[in-house]
């Protein structure tokens, strides 16, 4: 199979009814903060985060339940970062993924709790994947440093302080692979400890500036798409981070040098890639994934 839209859909469709299987049920109690947490993760999103895990998971002997285990976790944190996110402390948005966001929907406690609570349904789902212990330690490692201080949050914290001022082009790439290059290098990476044994240290390498790249290719797009594209097709409101005065790469550099700039981040994940697998036998997917993240629309 080489069509890249039939296997992102049947894997998102795969992955939707693992969350909605693993998420606490809406009729149980406390049933509001349930119902936030499955709103908050259900039914929206690329799922750009669980089908990276799912095409690095082809590199190694994954086993496919784990795999499903470590994508429900990349992409519950990654949900409660977009809560958290769009509340009126930080970004103060209210649509996402089409939809009402979380804290419109259910007020501002029950987001924040829904958040609190996704991050740790996350780490108890690692706990479910059934893979040596050593490569378990490894996966509690790589998804608590990128969620954490040197990652994501500690890349919304430079954000929200570096609002209403400008910054230079080092602090910008910074800022950008702590607070979405982290998550989308950490759930590659994590694709590679669902196999049997611990992975090879050249493939780790190898995934790393590949997705290194990738995801700071995203956040670049996702700066170009709040100026370019409709607040429709986005699904979240578009030209905010003008309006909240946020600076990025466009503001930086313009749409021009910033679409060259991710241009060449792809370039580079791509060459990374090609030093394992020469062929592209077994990376097709991943090379697919970092073409998608360049040329999506919303
Ligand atoms: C949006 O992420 C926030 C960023 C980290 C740039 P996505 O563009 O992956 O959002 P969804 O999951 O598809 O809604
Ligand atoms: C958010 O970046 C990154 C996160 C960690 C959530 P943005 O604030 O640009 O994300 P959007 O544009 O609201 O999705
Ligand atoms: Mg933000
Ligand atoms: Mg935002
Ligand atoms: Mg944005």
């Amino acid at each position: 199979m080489t069509d890249f839209k039939a296997w992102s859909r049947e894997r998102a469709e795969h992955f939707e009814a693992c969350a909605k299987k693993a998420l606490p049920p809406e009729n149980k109690l406390p049933w509001k903060l349930h119902e936030s947490m499955r709103y908050s993760v259900l039914d929206g999103g690329k799922r750009v985060r669980p089908l990276l895990v799912y095409a690095a998971g082809r590199l190694v002997d994954a086993d496919d339940e784990a795999l499903d285990h470590i994508a429900l976790a990349v992409e519950y944190v990654h949900s409660y970062s977009l809560v958290h996110d769009d509340m009126p402390c930080m970004d103060n948005d209210s649509l996402r993924r089409g939809k009402l966001t979380t804290h419109r929907k259910y007020g501002e406690a029950m987001a924040m709790l829904a958040g609190d609570a996704l991050q740790a349904q996350a780490f108890f789902e690692l706990t479910q994947a059934k893979v040596p212990a050593e490569q378990l330690v490894s996966l509690v490692k790589l998804l608590s440093a990128a969620a954490g201080p040197a990652g994501m949050c500690g890349g919304q914290a430079v954000d929200l302080l570096a609002a209403h001022s400008e910054l230079n082009l080092e602090m910008l790439s910074t800022m950008h692979r702590m607070k979405t290059g982290a998550m989308i290098r950490a759930s590659a990476l994590m694709g590679l400890y669902a196999g049997r044994t611990m992975p090879d240290v050249a493939l780790v390498g190898a995934v790393a500036t590949y997705a290194s790249a990738v995801g700071l290719a995203f956040q670049v797009v996702d700066d170009i798409l709040d100026v370019t594209a409709e607040t429709a097709v986005l699904g979240k409101t578009a030209g905010k981070d003008a309006a909240n005065e946020k600076p990025t790469y466009v503001s930086l550099l313009g749409l021009e040098k910033a679409q060259a700039m991710a241009d060449e981040q792809i370039r580079l994940a791509l060459e990374a890639l090609s030093t394992i697998d020469p062929e592209g036998e077994k990376t097709e997917r991943l090379v697919q994934l970092a073409d998608f993240v360049i040329h999506r629309d919303h």
